[in-house]
């Protein structure tokens, strides 16, 4: 892919993404990066797909209804790189497919190796250090709970389940719920590459969501 094209897709994603907390072109540009690394790691071929995918991911975010940003999105990126790119018809396919279901996975109709690794990368970006900071970022108008409803939430939330996603696409969860929400969703990594990076980041949220709850406490 050549480099003119590849500036085109950046300054088009840094023109759709930061309408939604959280999720600015920092966040496309890491994932276009991990995305890129762990393709190549996995002795994947044309490696600028993935991280076409990774850059243009969420571009679909502006629109209202969240739970349809991935085919958002993909619509977006199919007339922008149809227009503005030499891809071919079915390089442009893949990466539209992986966009598409980036943020419903289990409901792909078929397996798409840039889904896995583009899905690997956009929840390794919920993880570490960085994704901590994302979640407080998207909780940033909620104070820290008391240490007995963050003890509470940690233990309910152990198992991050299905009736929680209302109360956070609402906005209306706590901190510690969003962390519990970020620590689950590594379940969902596919390719070893993304397993072995998610290791230490994991092991850093656990941290942190151990810390809270022990410090809260001592300041009762
Ligand atoms: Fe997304
Ligand atoms: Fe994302």
């Amino acid at each position: 892919m050549k480099e003119k094209f590849m500036t085109k897709i950046r300054k088009f994603a840094k023109e759709c993404m930061g309408k939604v907390p959280a999720h600015g072109y920092d966040h496309a540009f890491r994932v276009g990066i991990m995305a890129r690394n762990i393709a190549r790691k996995e002795s994947l071929k044309k490696l600028y797909l993935y991280e076409i995918a990774g850059l243009l991911h969420d571009i679909g975010l502006d629109f209202p209804d969240r739970s349809k940003h991935g085919e958002i999105g993909a619509k977006k990126a199919y007339s922008f790189l149809r227009q503005e790119t030499d891809l071919s018809i079915t390089e442009l396919s893949e990466i539209t497919y992986a966009i598409s279901y980036h943020n419903r996975k289990l409901s792909a109709p078929k397996h798409s190796l840039i889904l896995d690794v583009l899905a690997d990368a956009d929840t390794l970006d919920l993880l570490g250090a960085i994704g901590i900071w994302r979640g407080i970022q998207s909780r940033a108008d909620a104070n820290l709970p008391s240490p007995r409803q963050v003890a509470a939430a940690m233990n309910r939330f152990e198992e991050y389940n299905k009736s929680r996603k209302d109360k956070r696409e609402n906005n209306t969860h706590s901190i510690a719920e969003q962390i519990n929400f970020q620590i689950q969703s590594a379940k969902i990594i596919t390719t070893s590459t993304g397993k072995k990076m998610a290791e230490p980041l994991l092991a850093t949220m656990r941290h942190f969501r151990y810390m809270i709850v022990e410090e809260l406490t001592q300041s009762k």
